[in-house]
């Protein structure tokens, strides 16, 4: 390396040269595999070419993490084909230029900071790569001979950094914004952009080919923007954001400045938050927005079907096939913005709707919001008429009337069976792709065309998986920097080979097992029926990359053939059922009971009112509450849960819980809200708090049902003979009456009657004063008959 170096410096580059310093002053050039390294030795400049693109730019990387991760990039657009016969050089002007040019005397600049405020031959010119990653030029301005002049912290690539910001300059119109890669090995402008509304609200946006808004980031809130709380969970960072008559800007500070953390707008248009493990030796991914892939614009490009639960999300729905894009691979390398093609074109001749085309059925997807509605159609047939009548017209849907799409087709996304907002989608193809559609799904005996993987697909990409495992020598596979993708393989290593179980479900089981790092994982297999692969989805949907100290964290995935695996943190301390009457049982003092009410309930909180979707998790029970080794509750086990997409629906019907924790409108087939996961908990919370299951016959509670008899003490304001004798009245007597107060609201019948679960945070915090609840009279027909009619 330092031989190569002299030798550069002997042969190469004969005149004038940057060793490796941090400073490019006016006489010097850089070129070939020279580089500037920033004085702490944090950073480093020069040229480099992405693996699988053979074109060389200039940016800059973490110099001591392996893998150069690069976070700005210079000439994105302008790439150079040969590093050697092209130079980073300060100008005449005192500008930053980058030239290329085979003869010495030719060189012809590609790339130029065009800072202004430098006089000609401006000496005093100097350009310094500093520890913040930040490229500063230095130049005379208004007589100050060391102004910074340009520097590239006002012009990121798609990475923020600390010390960098994406704003607005409200004066001058100057803005920062972060525009992803256009792929994962191609530096080029890419599709999607974070920045300051161009439209003139002081919000941050997400744009798709800076024209349609996808994502708003909302509103600030003191320590997060409120769409995305998971920034306010970790203290590893601080997030400021300022918004005054001059700017707005956004900018982020690590609170151990030895640790490295980056935001990045990803290829595929999600905000992501990395940090450095140096004891995984990776960048772990913190929290991505929005949440799942598939709700970023046009994620699988026009006629592609986008599917979270799939290990490779896009598809093409059927009949079309994938766009071969020419330039870096189209879908190969996961570059789904071109999107599909129909096999077969329409057969369409305008007004006399002597159109030959027909439908094919899509059920259980989301519909895209593009749709225009035709007036006066009283029936599906009429729809499906309506749109053949017109050439332009590409998929109708009848729901509430009749819908119509009208060109590209996008975003379009896969849904499971009873997900809130799932409907049937009606895709207009040629004569002869119904033809083979149905051909195919009479031949392999599932209804492919329903959107379900087919076998034969699973298989090939489990091969693919493998051939990118032996090219990358990795274990695991970022799914699009969100969730990892885990070999099947791989796991069966981590676990063993599934030796040791640590539990079974109804829809499989879970087992115990470790990374290479000694990280303990927990891998549940489900089983391969249809129950089993809806639970999959819904895991993967809903826990995707939501992240809260009081959810139960998945790692990834694997999705392999006729297997399903995910893959979670472990917990030491097994399921809160098996602590309280289970096989590790283990008595709970106050302190540790009233730290599990308070986390569960935030985290419950935050599934209602916190993530982009709303969600009911239907099924809260002790058995789905894990404990970590200090005892901190995680809510697991999301196979049941819902998505209620926000201001769509507010209600769901179609599901089940477990007995004795169903809300009263369950069991009456009322519509579901996250009133049902209230109920849940306070039948929880009278469990934890008593220390025995609500179920068991208790000769304390005479015999009756012990919800109802608990209630009509808690009206009397005896809230410690509900406390669990075991603890001998060792109790803090405020936070019993907190708990068991807002217990006896939570499980009352009438949904409107119940707290949500925030104000249950709020009572428990003591932030909130909970009056006494009604005894829920409706209990009574569950309790013994002649013990329990006299309260
Ligand atoms: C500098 O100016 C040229 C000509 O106006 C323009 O094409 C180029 O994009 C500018 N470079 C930068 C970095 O803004
Ligand atoms: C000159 O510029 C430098 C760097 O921007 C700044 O720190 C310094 O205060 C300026 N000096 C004057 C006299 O404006
Ligand atoms: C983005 O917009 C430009 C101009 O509006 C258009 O030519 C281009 O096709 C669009 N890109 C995609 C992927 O649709
Ligand atoms: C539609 O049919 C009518 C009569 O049936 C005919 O006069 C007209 O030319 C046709 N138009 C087109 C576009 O084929």
């Amino acid at each position: 390396m330092c031989l190569w170096r002299l030798l550069a410096l002997l042969f190469l580059l004969p005149c004038s040269s940057a060793a490796a310093s941090d400073t490019l002053s006016a006489e010097e050039s850089l070129s070939g595999n020279l580089t500037l390294v920033s004085a702490g030795g944090t950073f480093e400049l020069g040229f480099f070419s992405p693996a699988g693109n053979s074109n060389y730019y200039v940016g800059i990387w973490y110099k001591q993490i392996p893998g150069r991760t690069v976070i700005w990039v210079m000439n994105r657009d302008s790439p150079v084909a040969d590093p050697s016969s092209a130079e980073l050089t300060l100008a005449q002007d005192g500008s930053l230029a980058l030239l290329t040019g085979n003869g010495n005397r030719s060189k012809e600049p590609i790339w130029s900071s065009n800072s202004t405020g430098s006089r000609d031959d401006d000496t005093a010119a100097v350009a310094v790569l500093l520890d913040t990653g930040n490229f500063a030029l230095h130049g005379r301005r208004g007589g100050n001979s060391s102004a910074i002049v340009w520097q590239s912290f006002d012009h990121p690539t798609d990475t923020l950094v600390p010390g960098g910001s994406v704003g607005l300059n409200k004066r001058t119109g100057a803005y920062q914004a972060l525009r992803s890669w256009r792929s994962a090995t191609d530096p080029s402008t890419g599709l999607y952009t974070d920045r300051v509304d161009p439209y003139g609200s002081d919000q941050y946006v997400f744009l798709w080919n800076d024209t349609a808004i996808y994502h708003d980031v909302g509103a600030w809130n003191g320590r997060s923007f409120v769409p995305i709380p998971e920034m306010g969970l970790s203290d590893r960072y601080t997030f400021v954001f300022v918004n005054n008559n001059d700017e707005v800007s956004f900018s982020f500070r690590v609170n151990d400045p030895s640790t490295f953390s980056r935001m990045v707008m990803s290829p595929h248009g999600q905000l992501t938050m990395f940090d450095w493990s140096d004891a995984s030796g990776q960048w772990l991914l913190h929290w991505a927005t929005p949440t799942s892939p598939c709700d970023v614009y046009s994620a699988c490009g026009p006629f592609g079907l986008c599917d979270v639960a799939s290990s490779q999300y896009c598809r093409c729905l059927p009949g079309f096939d994938p766009v071969s894009s020419s330039q870096a691979g189209g879908w190969a390398s996961q570059l789904w913005s071109a999107g599909c093609a129909r096999r077969t074109s329409l057969q369409c001749s305008g007004s006399n709707a002597s159109s030959t085309d027909g439908f094919l059925e899509l059920q259980n997807v989301q519909l895209p919001s593009t749709y225009s509605s035709v007036a006066d159609v009283g029936s599906s047939g009429d729809c499906a008429s309506a749109c053949l009548r017109n050439c332009s017209c590409t998929a109708y849907a009848y729901r509430y009337g009749c819908l119509v799409w009208d060109g590209d087709l996008r975003n379009v996304q896969q849904l499971s069976v009873g997900d809130a907002g799932a409907s049937t989608l009606f895709l207009r193809v040629a004569a002869a792709d119904i033809a083979a559609a149905n051909h195919r799904t009479s031949a392999d005996g599932r209804l492919a065309i329903l959107g379900v993987p087919s076998a034969v697909g699973l298989a090939v990409l489990c091969l693919l998986f493998v051939l990118a495992w032996a090219r990358r020598h990795e274990k695991a596979v970022h799914h699009d920097g969100a969730l990892l993708v885990f070999g099947y393989g791989y796991l069966a290593q981590c676990t063993k080979n599934y030796s040791q179980k640590l539990g079974t479900g109804s829809f499989g089981s879970v087992y115990k097992g470790a990374l290479p790092d000694h990280t303990a994982i927990a891998v549940k297999r489900l089983e391969g029926s249809a129950q089993g692969e809806k639970q999959f989805r819904t895991e993967v949907r809903t826990l995707g990359t939501i992240q809260h100290v009081n959810l139960v964290r998945l790692r990834g995935f694997c999705a392999a053939k006729h297997e399903r695996l995910l893959v979670y943190d472990y917990m030491p301390n097994g399921s809160l059922a098996s602590v309280l009457s289970g096989h590790s049982f283990r008595l709970l003092d106050w302190r540790t009971r009233f730290g599990i009410m308070a986390g569960v309930a935030r985290g419950l909180d935050y599934l209602h009112e916190h993530c982009q979707e709303r969600i009911v998790h239907c099924d809260v029970k002790p058995e789905n509450i894990l404990l970590d080794a200090g005892f901190c509750p995680k809510v697991a086990d999301f196979g049941m849960a819902k998505l209620i997409v926000r201001d769509f629906s507010q209600a769901l019907t179609t599901t089940r819980g477990t007995v004795g924790y169903l809300a009263p409108e369950w069991i009456l087939g009322l519509p579901i809200t996250a009133k049902a996961d209230v109920y849940s908990y306070g039948m929880m919370l009278l469990e934890l708090i008593s220390g025995r299951r609500n179920r068991d016959a208790t000769p304390r509670a005479g015999g009756c049902y012990f919800p109802l008899w608990a209630a009509t003490k808690v009206r009397d304001g005896q809230f410690l003979a509900l406390l669990d004798e075991r603890l001998a009245g060792d109790v803090d007597v405020e936070e019993l009456g907190r708990a068991c107060n807002v217990a006896c609201w939570c499980i009352q019948q009438s949904e409107a009657l119940r707290p949500t679960m925030g104000q249950v945070v709020q009572v428990l915090e003591g932030s909130l004063r909970a009056g006494t609840a009604p005894v829920p009279r409706y209990l009574e027909h569950l309790c013994a008959e002649d013990s329990c009619g006299t309260f």
